[in-house]
Protein backbone atom coordinates (compact mmCIF):
# COMPACT_ATOMS: atom_id res chain seq x y z
CA UNK A 1 0.00 0.00 0.00
CA UNK A 2 1.08 3.14 -1.21
CA UNK A 3 0.43 5.64 1.80
CA UNK A 4 1.19 9.00 -0.90
CA UNK A 5 -1.40 7.45 -3.25
CA UNK A 6 -4.09 6.90 -0.52
CA UNK A 7 -4.13 10.15 0.57
CA UNK A 8 -3.74 11.83 -2.75
CA UNK A 9 -6.64 9.79 -4.27
CA UNK A 10 -9.13 11.10 -1.45
CA UNK A 11 -8.23 14.60 -1.46
CA UNK A 12 -10.23 16.38 -3.91
CA UNK A 13 -9.24 20.34 -5.37
CA UNK A 14 -10.67 22.14 -8.79
CA UNK A 15 -8.13 21.71 -11.23
CA UNK A 16 -5.55 19.53 -10.04
CA UNK A 17 -5.06 15.31 -10.47
CA UNK A 18 -4.66 13.24 -8.03
CA UNK A 19 -0.93 13.23 -9.01
CA UNK A 20 -0.23 17.08 -8.78
CA UNK A 21 -1.72 16.08 -4.94
CA UNK A 22 0.73 13.07 -4.86
CA UNK A 23 4.16 14.98 -5.94
CA UNK A 24 2.97 18.03 -3.43
CA UNK A 25 2.92 15.57 -0.33
CA UNK A 26 5.94 15.67 2.40
CA UNK A 27 7.86 13.88 4.89
CA UNK A 28 7.38 16.37 8.11
CA UNK A 29 10.71 16.51 9.53
CA UNK A 30 9.56 14.74 13.20
CA UNK A 31 6.78 12.29 13.28
CA UNK A 32 5.37 14.19 15.76
CA UNK A 33 3.94 16.65 13.47
CA UNK A 34 2.64 13.81 11.37
CA UNK A 35 4.04 10.80 9.08
CA UNK A 36 2.80 12.83 5.98
CA UNK A 37 2.07 16.45 5.21
CA UNK A 38 0.47 18.40 2.33
CA UNK A 39 1.33 22.09 1.99
CA UNK A 40 -1.71 23.78 0.81
CA UNK A 41 -0.10 27.18 -0.07
CA UNK A 42 0.51 24.81 -3.38
CA UNK A 43 -3.32 25.26 -4.11
CA UNK A 44 -3.83 29.13 -2.78
CA UNK A 45 -3.85 30.99 -5.83
CA UNK A 46 -5.64 28.59 -7.70
CA UNK A 47 -8.81 28.67 -5.21
CA UNK A 48 -8.07 32.23 -4.31
CA UNK A 49 -7.85 31.32 -0.46
CA UNK A 50 -5.71 31.49 2.28
CA UNK A 51 -3.63 27.96 2.92
CA UNK A 52 -4.97 27.96 6.70
CA UNK A 53 -8.54 28.28 5.02
CA UNK A 54 -7.82 25.51 2.45
CA UNK A 55 -6.23 23.46 5.22
CA UNK A 56 -9.27 23.61 7.54
CA UNK A 57 -11.72 22.49 4.68
CA UNK A 58 -9.80 19.78 3.17
CA UNK A 59 -9.15 18.32 7.06
CA UNK A 60 -12.81 18.41 7.39
CA UNK A 61 -13.67 16.62 4.41
CA UNK A 62 -11.28 13.81 4.27
CA UNK A 63 -13.12 10.93 4.73
CA UNK A 64 -12.59 7.77 6.82
CA UNK A 65 -9.58 5.96 5.22
CA UNK A 66 -8.15 2.92 6.94
CA UNK A 67 -4.39 3.00 7.58
CA UNK A 68 -4.56 6.67 8.20
CA UNK A 69 -5.23 7.53 11.77
CA UNK A 70 -5.84 10.90 12.09
CA UNK A 71 -6.02 14.27 9.84
CA UNK A 72 -5.34 17.78 11.44
CA UNK A 73 -4.80 20.93 9.55
CA UNK A 74 -1.97 23.07 11.38
CA UNK A 75 -1.38 26.70 9.76
CA UNK A 76 -1.19 26.03 5.72
CA UNK A 77 -0.50 22.70 6.37
CA UNK A 78 -2.63 18.89 6.19
CA UNK A 79 -1.19 16.55 8.56
CA UNK A 80 -1.51 13.12 8.40
CA UNK A 81 -0.76 10.20 11.08
CA UNK A 82 -0.75 6.82 9.98
CA UNK A 83 -2.28 3.44 11.70
CA UNK A 84 1.12 2.71 12.23
CA UNK A 85 0.48 -1.05 12.71
CA UNK A 86 -1.81 -1.22 9.35
CA UNK A 87 1.06 0.62 7.91
CA UNK A 88 3.65 -2.06 8.60
CA UNK A 89 1.62 -4.47 7.93
CA UNK A 90 0.99 -3.36 4.50
CA UNK A 91 4.47 -2.93 3.83
CA UNK A 92 5.72 -6.32 5.07
CA UNK A 93 3.25 -8.22 3.33
CA UNK A 94 4.69 -6.36 0.01
CA UNK A 95 8.11 -6.46 0.38
CA UNK A 96 7.78 -10.14 1.40
CA UNK A 97 5.25 -11.06 -1.22
CA UNK A 98 7.30 -9.01 -4.11
CA UNK A 99 10.91 -10.14 -3.18
CA UNK A 100 13.33 -9.16 -5.43
CA UNK A 101 11.05 -7.47 -7.47
CA UNK A 102 10.03 -5.31 -4.77
CA UNK A 103 10.69 -1.22 -5.94
CA UNK A 104 10.40 -2.84 -9.35
CA UNK A 105 7.82 -1.30 -12.09
CA UNK A 106 5.86 -2.04 -15.16
CA UNK A 107 6.28 1.68 -16.17
CA UNK A 108 8.72 1.30 -19.15
CA UNK A 109 7.43 -1.63 -20.72
CA UNK A 110 7.37 -1.43 -24.54
CA UNK A 111 10.03 1.50 -24.40
CA UNK A 112 13.73 1.59 -25.14
CA UNK A 113 16.91 3.77 -23.46
CA UNK A 114 20.15 3.70 -25.05
CA UNK A 115 23.07 4.36 -22.81
CA UNK A 116 26.12 5.67 -23.98
CA UNK A 117 28.47 5.48 -21.15
CA UNK A 118 32.25 4.33 -20.18
CA UNK A 119 32.93 4.63 -23.98
CA UNK A 120 36.56 4.04 -23.56
CA UNK A 121 39.37 4.95 -25.93
CA UNK A 122 41.59 2.78 -27.55
CA UNK A 123 45.07 2.35 -26.98
CA UNK A 124 45.36 4.88 -24.11
CA UNK A 125 45.41 3.90 -20.20
CA UNK A 126 42.19 3.44 -18.33
CA UNK A 127 42.12 5.42 -15.42
CA UNK A 128 40.46 6.89 -12.49
CA UNK A 129 38.03 9.23 -14.60
CA UNK A 130 36.60 6.49 -16.54
CA UNK A 131 34.83 4.67 -13.60
CA UNK A 132 32.45 7.26 -13.05
CA UNK A 133 30.78 6.94 -16.61
CA UNK A 134 31.62 3.22 -15.89
CA UNK A 135 29.62 3.21 -12.54
CA UNK A 136 26.97 5.87 -13.29
CA UNK A 137 26.18 4.50 -16.57
CA UNK A 138 25.85 0.73 -15.58
CA UNK A 139 23.76 1.77 -12.65
CA UNK A 140 21.21 4.19 -15.10
CA UNK A 141 21.19 0.43 -16.97
CA UNK A 142 20.29 -1.94 -14.17
CA UNK A 143 17.76 1.44 -12.84
CA UNK A 144 16.21 1.17 -16.12
CA UNK A 145 15.91 -2.21 -16.77
CA UNK A 146 13.96 -2.72 -13.30
CA UNK A 147 11.65 -0.54 -14.49
CA UNK A 148 11.16 -2.79 -17.12
CA UNK A 149 12.32 -0.63 -19.85
CA UNK A 150 14.52 -2.18 -22.97
CA UNK A 151 18.19 -1.03 -22.01
CA UNK A 152 20.57 -0.84 -24.91
CA UNK A 153 24.42 -0.44 -23.28
CA UNK A 154 26.51 1.36 -25.71
CA UNK A 155 30.66 1.16 -25.07
CA UNK A 156 30.97 3.94 -28.01
CA UNK A 157 34.73 3.57 -28.44
CA UNK A 158 37.34 5.81 -29.36
CA UNK A 159 39.07 4.05 -32.26
CA UNK A 160 39.28 6.64 -34.31
CA UNK A 161 41.81 9.76 -34.94
CA UNK A 162 45.40 9.73 -36.10
CA UNK A 163 46.79 8.67 -32.71
CA UNK A 164 46.49 5.37 -34.43
CA UNK A 165 48.64 6.38 -37.50
CA UNK A 166 51.44 7.08 -34.98
CA UNK A 167 51.14 3.78 -32.73
CA UNK A 168 51.62 1.94 -35.64
CA UNK A 169 54.83 4.34 -36.50
CA UNK A 170 56.05 3.72 -32.88
CA UNK A 171 54.89 -0.07 -32.82
CA UNK A 172 56.89 -0.47 -36.34
CA UNK A 173 60.15 0.81 -35.42
CA UNK A 174 60.92 0.17 -31.78
CA UNK A 175 57.87 -2.71 -31.23
CA UNK A 176 57.73 -5.98 -30.54
CA UNK A 177 54.84 -7.92 -30.80
CA UNK A 178 56.06 -10.45 -28.04
CA UNK A 179 56.58 -7.28 -25.45
CA UNK A 180 53.08 -6.15 -26.33
CA UNK A 181 51.70 -9.46 -26.18
CA UNK A 182 52.81 -9.77 -22.52
CA UNK A 183 52.57 -5.96 -21.54
CA UNK A 184 49.45 -5.24 -23.44
CA UNK A 185 48.31 -1.50 -22.54
CA UNK A 186 51.07 -0.49 -20.47
CA UNK A 187 53.71 -0.82 -23.77
CA UNK A 188 51.27 0.38 -25.92
CA UNK A 189 51.20 3.61 -23.72
CA UNK A 190 55.11 3.42 -23.24
CA UNK A 191 55.59 3.44 -27.73
CA UNK A 192 53.06 6.84 -27.95
CA UNK A 193 54.91 8.72 -24.99
CA UNK A 194 58.05 7.57 -27.61
CA UNK A 195 56.74 8.84 -30.59
CA UNK A 196 55.87 12.34 -28.86
CA UNK A 197 59.55 12.34 -27.44
CA UNK A 198 61.17 11.99 -30.74
CA UNK A 199 58.34 13.98 -32.92
CA UNK A 200 59.39 16.74 -31.08
CA UNK A 201 62.89 16.73 -32.84
CA UNK A 202 62.03 14.85 -36.05
CA UNK A 203 58.32 16.52 -36.80
CA UNK A 204 58.75 14.52 -40.41
CA UNK A 205 57.51 11.79 -38.40
CA UNK A 206 53.93 13.18 -38.46
CA UNK A 207 53.66 13.04 -42.09
CA UNK A 208 54.02 9.00 -42.08
CA UNK A 209 51.98 8.58 -39.24
CA UNK A 210 49.20 10.24 -40.93
CA UNK A 211 50.06 8.15 -43.87
CA UNK A 212 49.74 5.06 -42.10
CA UNK A 213 46.01 6.20 -40.67
CA UNK A 214 44.93 7.21 -44.00
CA UNK A 215 45.61 3.47 -45.81
CA UNK A 216 43.63 2.11 -41.55
CA UNK A 217 41.29 4.09 -43.38
CA UNK A 218 41.76 3.12 -46.41
CA UNK A 219 41.60 -0.65 -45.94
CA UNK A 220 45.49 -1.86 -46.02
CA UNK A 221 45.29 -4.80 -44.94
CA UNK A 222 49.08 -4.84 -42.47
CA UNK A 223 47.76 -0.93 -41.05
CA UNK A 224 44.49 -2.53 -40.56
CA UNK A 225 45.29 -5.66 -38.66
CA UNK A 226 47.45 -4.00 -36.80
CA UNK A 227 44.82 -1.57 -35.37
CA UNK A 228 42.42 -4.50 -35.27
CA UNK A 229 45.53 -6.16 -32.78
CA UNK A 230 45.64 -2.45 -30.75
CA UNK A 231 41.83 -2.63 -30.26
CA UNK A 232 42.17 -6.29 -29.07
CA UNK A 233 44.91 -5.66 -26.55
CA UNK A 234 43.14 -2.34 -25.12
CA UNK A 235 39.18 -4.55 -24.82
CA UNK A 236 41.08 -7.39 -23.58
CA UNK A 237 42.58 -5.69 -20.59
CA UNK A 238 39.45 -3.35 -20.42
CA UNK A 239 37.29 -6.44 -19.93
CA UNK A 240 39.15 -7.80 -16.48
CA UNK A 241 37.89 -4.67 -14.78
CA UNK A 242 34.01 -4.63 -16.76
CA UNK A 243 34.07 -8.14 -15.00
CA UNK A 244 35.17 -7.06 -11.79
CA UNK A 245 32.78 -4.02 -12.19
CA UNK A 246 30.34 -6.31 -13.37
CA UNK A 247 29.33 -4.08 -16.69
CA UNK A 248 28.15 -5.17 -19.55
CA UNK A 249 27.77 -3.88 -23.39
CA UNK A 250 25.28 -4.69 -25.76
CA UNK A 251 27.02 -2.49 -28.76
CA UNK A 252 30.94 -1.83 -28.85
CA UNK A 253 30.16 0.03 -32.00
CA UNK A 254 32.90 2.80 -31.71
CA UNK A 255 33.49 5.84 -33.22
CA UNK A 256 35.57 3.72 -36.60
CA UNK A 257 32.02 1.92 -37.02
CA UNK A 258 30.72 5.27 -38.54
CA UNK A 259 33.19 5.68 -40.98
CA UNK A 260 30.74 4.42 -43.82
CA UNK A 261 27.41 6.13 -41.97
CA UNK A 262 28.33 9.83 -42.12
CA UNK A 263 27.71 10.65 -45.34
CA UNK A 264 23.84 10.95 -45.53
CA UNK A 265 24.23 13.40 -42.32
CA UNK A 266 26.23 15.48 -44.45
CA UNK A 267 23.95 15.07 -47.39
CA UNK A 268 20.75 15.83 -45.57
CA UNK A 269 22.86 18.93 -43.81
CA UNK A 270 23.66 20.17 -46.93
CA UNK A 271 20.09 19.42 -48.43
CA UNK A 272 18.37 21.23 -45.69
CA UNK A 273 21.33 24.60 -46.43
CA UNK A 274 22.36 24.27 -43.18
CA UNK A 275 26.25 23.33 -43.93
CA UNK A 276 28.43 26.39 -44.39
CA UNK A 277 31.42 27.12 -45.23
CA UNK A 278 34.16 28.53 -42.97
CA UNK A 279 37.82 28.77 -43.71
CA UNK A 280 37.40 25.59 -45.60
CA UNK A 281 35.63 23.80 -43.08
CA UNK A 282 32.04 22.88 -43.38
CA UNK A 283 30.34 24.03 -40.29
CA UNK A 284 26.90 24.49 -38.58
CA UNK A 285 26.57 27.78 -37.92
CA UNK A 286 25.23 28.15 -33.91
CA UNK A 287 25.63 31.66 -33.47
CA UNK A 288 22.09 32.51 -33.09
CA UNK A 289 22.29 29.98 -29.93
CA UNK A 290 24.98 31.46 -28.24
CA UNK A 291 27.65 28.60 -29.15
CA UNK A 292 30.51 28.24 -31.98
CA UNK A 293 29.70 27.14 -34.80
CA UNK A 294 29.57 23.06 -35.43
CA UNK A 295 32.17 21.94 -37.52
CA UNK A 296 31.42 18.97 -39.89
CA UNK A 297 34.46 18.19 -42.19
CA UNK A 298 37.35 20.04 -41.50
CA UNK A 299 39.00 21.98 -44.89
CA UNK A 300 40.87 18.54 -45.73
CA UNK A 301 37.59 16.79 -46.01
CA UNK A 302 38.04 14.64 -42.65
CA UNK A 303 35.09 13.79 -40.39
CA UNK A 304 35.31 15.06 -36.75
CA UNK A 305 34.23 13.78 -33.46
CA UNK A 306 31.04 15.43 -33.90
CA UNK A 307 30.16 14.48 -37.24
CA UNK A 308 30.38 10.75 -36.27
CA UNK A 309 28.32 11.28 -33.06
CA UNK A 310 25.99 12.80 -35.28
CA UNK A 311 26.03 9.32 -37.52
CA UNK A 312 25.44 7.53 -33.86
CA UNK A 313 22.48 9.51 -33.35
CA UNK A 314 20.78 8.62 -36.65
CA UNK A 315 22.26 5.08 -36.11
CA UNK A 316 20.63 4.64 -32.90
CA UNK A 317 17.68 6.15 -33.77
CA UNK A 318 17.28 3.49 -36.81
CA UNK A 319 18.54 0.66 -35.02
CA UNK A 320 16.85 0.63 -31.59
CA UNK A 321 13.77 3.33 -32.27
CA UNK A 322 15.09 4.46 -28.50
CA UNK A 323 12.52 6.85 -26.59
CA UNK A 324 15.53 8.30 -24.71
CA UNK A 325 19.06 8.21 -25.57
CA UNK A 326 21.89 8.91 -22.69
CA UNK A 327 25.32 9.78 -22.90
CA UNK A 328 27.19 9.94 -19.66
CA UNK A 329 29.81 11.80 -20.09
CA UNK A 330 32.01 14.31 -18.07
CA UNK A 331 30.45 17.65 -18.02
CA UNK A 332 33.79 18.88 -20.01
CA UNK A 333 31.60 17.59 -23.12
CA UNK A 334 28.59 20.12 -22.71
CA UNK A 335 29.26 22.09 -25.22
CA UNK A 336 29.61 19.37 -27.43
CA UNK A 337 26.24 17.24 -26.59
CA UNK A 338 24.43 20.86 -26.84
CA UNK A 339 25.94 21.38 -30.15
CA UNK A 340 25.10 17.78 -31.43
CA UNK A 341 21.52 18.25 -30.10
CA UNK A 342 20.76 21.62 -31.14
CA UNK A 343 21.96 20.48 -34.58
CA UNK A 344 19.89 17.49 -34.68
CA UNK A 345 16.42 19.89 -33.65
CA UNK A 346 17.69 22.31 -36.95
CA UNK A 347 17.35 19.27 -38.69
CA UNK A 348 14.31 18.47 -37.52
CA UNK A 349 14.39 15.63 -36.09
CA UNK A 350 11.35 15.63 -33.69
CA UNK A 351 13.27 13.39 -31.44
CA UNK A 352 16.42 15.54 -30.54
CA UNK A 353 14.45 16.50 -27.91
CA UNK A 354 15.01 12.74 -26.45
CA UNK A 355 18.41 12.93 -26.61
CA UNK A 356 20.60 13.54 -22.73
CA UNK A 357 23.85 14.40 -21.93
CA UNK A 358 24.02 12.84 -18.19
CA UNK A 359 27.07 14.78 -17.18
CA UNK A 360 29.23 14.11 -14.32
CA UNK A 361 32.13 15.89 -12.22
CA UNK A 362 35.48 15.13 -12.25
CA UNK A 363 37.57 12.60 -10.16
CA UNK A 364 40.65 13.39 -8.29
CA UNK A 365 42.26 11.01 -5.76
CA UNK A 366 43.15 12.45 -2.62
CA UNK A 367 47.13 13.80 -2.31
CA UNK A 368 49.70 10.94 -1.09
CA UNK A 369 47.43 8.85 -1.13
CA UNK A 370 48.84 6.89 -4.08
CA UNK A 371 52.02 7.08 -6.43
CA UNK A 372 51.42 6.85 -9.89
CA UNK A 373 52.99 3.79 -11.52
CA UNK A 374 53.70 5.79 -15.13
CA UNK A 375 53.44 9.74 -14.72
CA UNK A 376 50.71 11.41 -13.95
CA UNK A 377 47.90 9.05 -14.45
CA UNK A 378 46.46 6.80 -12.13
CA UNK A 379 45.39 3.46 -13.38
CA UNK A 380 41.80 2.13 -12.38
CA UNK A 381 43.37 -1.44 -11.83
CA UNK A 382 45.71 -0.67 -9.33
CA UNK A 383 42.97 1.84 -7.97
CA UNK A 384 40.95 -1.01 -7.65
CA UNK A 385 43.45 -3.71 -6.18
CA UNK A 386 44.38 -0.93 -3.62
CA UNK A 387 40.98 -0.92 -2.59
CA UNK A 388 40.90 -4.95 -2.87
CA UNK A 389 43.94 -5.37 -0.65
CA UNK A 390 42.87 -2.65 1.88
CA UNK A 391 39.74 -4.88 2.05
CA UNK A 392 41.85 -7.79 2.74
CA UNK A 393 43.51 -6.05 5.70
CA UNK A 394 40.63 -4.91 7.75
CA UNK A 395 38.75 -8.36 7.24
CA UNK A 396 42.18 -9.81 8.15
CA UNK A 397 42.29 -8.06 11.18
CA UNK A 398 38.54 -7.70 12.14
CA UNK A 399 37.78 -11.71 10.74
CA UNK A 400 40.57 -13.46 10.10
CA UNK A 401 38.49 -16.70 10.53
CA UNK A 402 36.59 -15.86 7.58
CA UNK A 403 35.64 -18.54 5.16
CA UNK A 404 36.19 -17.26 1.30
CA UNK A 405 38.64 -14.05 2.24
CA UNK A 406 39.33 -13.26 -0.94
CA UNK A 407 35.69 -13.58 -2.57
CA UNK A 408 34.50 -11.19 0.21
CA UNK A 409 37.62 -8.87 -0.15
CA UNK A 410 36.80 -8.53 -3.76
CA UNK A 411 33.18 -7.27 -3.41
CA UNK A 412 34.16 -4.70 -0.44
CA UNK A 413 36.81 -3.17 -2.12
CA UNK A 414 34.78 -2.89 -5.41
CA UNK A 415 31.87 -2.35 -3.77
CA UNK A 416 33.37 0.29 -1.84
CA UNK A 417 34.89 2.45 -4.78
CA UNK A 418 31.62 1.88 -6.27
CA UNK A 419 29.48 2.86 -3.81
CA UNK A 420 32.15 5.74 -3.09
CA UNK A 421 31.54 7.04 -6.73
CA UNK A 422 27.99 6.94 -6.76
CA UNK A 423 27.47 8.42 -3.07
CA UNK A 424 27.37 12.40 -4.57
CA UNK A 425 24.85 14.33 -7.12
CA UNK A 426 26.98 12.87 -9.85
CA UNK A 427 27.69 16.32 -10.91
CA UNK A 428 29.91 17.24 -7.90
CA UNK A 429 33.19 16.71 -8.29
CA UNK A 430 34.83 14.16 -5.97
CA UNK A 431 37.90 13.60 -4.39
CA UNK A 432 38.63 9.87 -4.09
CA UNK A 433 39.70 8.42 -0.88
CA UNK A 434 40.40 5.00 0.45
CA UNK A 435 39.81 5.37 3.88
CA UNK A 436 36.54 7.42 3.23
CA UNK A 437 35.11 4.58 0.75
CA UNK A 438 36.03 1.63 3.15
CA UNK A 439 35.20 2.76 6.12
CA UNK A 440 33.26 0.29 8.33
CA UNK A 441 31.66 2.81 10.08
CA UNK A 442 31.25 5.76 7.35
CA UNK A 443 27.92 6.01 4.82
CA UNK A 444 29.82 3.27 2.70
CA UNK A 445 29.47 -0.17 0.82
CA UNK A 446 31.05 -2.23 3.69
CA UNK A 447 29.02 -0.37 6.31
CA UNK A 448 26.00 -1.67 4.03
CA UNK A 449 27.12 -4.62 2.84
CA UNK A 450 27.80 -5.44 7.21
CA UNK A 451 24.02 -4.83 7.75
CA UNK A 452 22.97 -7.14 4.91
CA UNK A 453 25.47 -9.81 6.65
CA UNK A 454 23.87 -9.16 10.01
CA UNK A 455 20.42 -9.50 8.77
CA UNK A 456 21.73 -12.44 7.11
CA UNK A 457 22.86 -14.59 10.93
CA UNK A 458 20.18 -13.22 12.34
CA UNK A 459 17.71 -14.38 9.96
CA UNK A 460 19.80 -17.88 10.66
CA UNK A 461 19.50 -17.61 14.04
CA UNK A 462 15.80 -17.72 13.85
CA UNK A 463 15.55 -19.86 11.08
CA UNK A 464 13.35 -22.62 13.42
CA UNK A 465 10.54 -19.83 14.06
CA UNK A 466 7.24 -19.78 12.49
CA UNK A 467 7.00 -17.26 10.11
CA UNK A 468 3.43 -16.11 10.67
CA UNK A 469 2.66 -13.12 13.05
CA UNK A 470 -0.21 -11.32 14.56
CA UNK A 471 0.31 -7.99 14.57
CA UNK A 472 -2.83 -6.88 16.47
CA UNK A 473 -0.74 -8.93 19.78
CA UNK A 474 1.72 -6.21 19.05
CA UNK A 475 2.51 -2.20 20.55
CA UNK A 476 4.90 -1.26 17.42
CA UNK A 477 7.66 0.79 18.16
CA UNK A 478 9.37 3.79 16.43
CA UNK A 479 12.24 1.63 15.20
CA UNK A 480 10.14 -0.56 13.38
CA UNK A 481 8.03 1.92 12.18
CA UNK A 482 11.38 3.92 10.82
CA UNK A 483 12.24 1.26 9.04
CA UNK A 484 9.04 0.26 7.45
CA UNK A 485 8.76 4.02 6.36
CA UNK A 486 11.85 3.76 4.59
CA UNK A 487 11.10 0.16 3.01
CA UNK A 488 8.03 1.96 1.71
CA UNK A 489 9.89 4.80 -0.54
CA UNK A 490 12.04 2.43 -2.36
CA UNK A 491 9.59 2.16 -5.42
CA UNK A 492 9.70 6.13 -5.44
CA UNK A 493 13.26 5.87 -4.92
CA UNK A 494 13.82 4.00 -7.94
CA UNK A 495 11.66 5.91 -10.13
CA UNK A 496 13.00 9.41 -9.28
CA UNK A 497 16.98 7.83 -9.62
CA UNK A 498 15.87 6.80 -13.03
CA UNK A 499 13.78 10.55 -14.01
CA UNK A 500 16.68 12.46 -12.81
CA UNK A 501 19.68 10.27 -13.89
CA UNK A 502 20.80 10.00 -10.51
CA UNK A 503 21.81 6.85 -8.96
CA UNK A 504 22.74 8.67 -5.80
CA UNK A 505 19.32 8.60 -4.77
CA UNK A 506 19.57 4.50 -4.47
CA UNK A 507 22.72 4.92 -2.76
CA UNK A 508 21.52 7.05 -0.25
CA UNK A 509 18.53 5.18 0.75
CA UNK A 510 20.89 2.16 1.11
CA UNK A 511 22.42 4.08 3.67
CA UNK A 512 19.46 5.23 5.54
CA UNK A 513 17.90 2.12 5.43
CA UNK A 514 21.14 0.42 6.97
CA UNK A 515 21.09 3.01 9.75
CA UNK A 516 17.63 2.90 10.45
CA UNK A 517 17.72 -0.96 10.68
CA UNK A 518 20.85 -0.92 12.82
CA UNK A 519 19.07 1.39 15.65
CA UNK A 520 16.23 -1.31 15.37
CA UNK A 521 19.08 -4.26 15.89
CA UNK A 522 20.72 -2.32 18.46
CA UNK A 523 17.64 -0.95 20.54
CA UNK A 524 15.23 -3.76 20.06
CA UNK A 525 15.84 -7.61 20.67
CA UNK A 526 15.11 -9.45 17.67
CA UNK A 527 14.73 -13.05 18.62
CA UNK A 528 12.59 -12.98 22.08
CA UNK A 529 11.20 -15.54 23.91
CA UNK A 530 7.86 -14.46 22.47
CA UNK A 531 7.64 -15.99 18.97
CA UNK A 532 5.36 -13.54 17.73
CA UNK A 533 6.85 -11.32 18.62
CA UNK A 534 10.12 -12.65 17.17
CA UNK A 535 8.13 -13.43 13.93
CA UNK A 536 7.15 -10.11 13.33
CA UNK A 537 11.13 -8.33 13.91
CA UNK A 538 12.38 -11.30 12.10
CA UNK A 539 9.84 -10.11 9.24
CA UNK A 540 11.23 -6.71 9.07
CA UNK A 541 14.41 -7.57 9.36
CA UNK A 542 14.23 -9.97 5.93
CA UNK A 543 12.42 -7.19 4.47
CA UNK A 544 15.30 -4.57 5.38
CA UNK A 545 17.45 -7.25 3.97
CA UNK A 546 15.85 -7.34 0.69
CA UNK A 547 15.56 -3.77 -0.02
CA UNK A 548 19.51 -3.18 0.69
CA UNK A 549 20.51 -6.07 -1.21
CA UNK A 550 18.16 -4.90 -4.47
CA UNK A 551 19.10 -1.37 -3.70
CA UNK A 552 22.85 -1.81 -3.99
CA UNK A 553 22.42 -4.44 -6.67
CA UNK A 554 20.84 -2.09 -8.87
CA UNK A 555 24.08 0.62 -7.94
CA UNK A 556 26.68 -2.47 -8.97
CA UNK A 557 27.62 -3.76 -5.27
CA UNK A 558 27.67 -7.52 -4.41
CA UNK A 559 26.62 -8.46 -1.54
CA UNK A 560 28.73 -11.35 0.68
CA UNK A 561 26.86 -13.64 2.93
CA UNK A 562 29.11 -13.20 5.64
CA UNK A 563 31.78 -10.81 7.20
N1 LIG B 1 35.71 8.54 -25.86
C1 LIG B 1 35.24 9.80 -25.39
C2 LIG B 1 36.18 10.35 -24.32
O1 LIG B 1 36.85 9.59 -23.64
C3 LIG B 1 33.85 9.73 -24.79
C4 LIG B 1 32.79 9.35 -25.75
C5 LIG B 1 31.43 9.64 -25.23
N2 LIG B 1 30.36 9.24 -26.12
C6 LIG B 1 30.03 9.88 -27.25
N3 LIG B 1 29.06 9.38 -27.97
N4 LIG B 1 30.61 10.99 -27.61
O2 LIG B 1 36.20 11.55 -24.13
Amino acid sequence: MDYKQLIAQNIKIEGFEAEDVYSFIEVPPTKEVGDYALPCFKFSRALRKAPPMIAKDLAESFPKVEGISSVEAVGGYLNFKLDRSGFIGGVLQRVLGEGELYGSSKIGEGKTVCLDYSSVNIAKPFHIGHLSTTVIGAALYRIYKFLGYNTVGINHLGDYGTQFGKLIYAFKTWGDRAVVDQKGLEELTRLYVLYHEVAEKTPEIDDIARSYFKKIEDGDKECVELFEYFKAITLKEIDKIYKLLDVQFDSYAGESFYNDKMQPVVDELKEKGLLVESQGAQVVDLEEYGMPPCIILRSDGASLYATRDMAAAYYRKNTYNFDKCLYVVAYQQNLHFQQIFKVLELLGKPWAKDMVHVAYGMVSLESGSMSTRKGKVVLLEDVLSRCIQKALDIIEEKNPNLENKHETAKQVGVGAAVFGMLYNNKIKDVVFSYDKVLNFDGETAPYCQYTVARCNSVIARARDINAAYDLSRIDVNEQEFAVCSLLQTFPDVVLSAAEKYEPCYITRFAVDLAKAFNKFYFDCKIITDDDNLTAYRVAITKCARQALKTALKLIGVGTPEKM
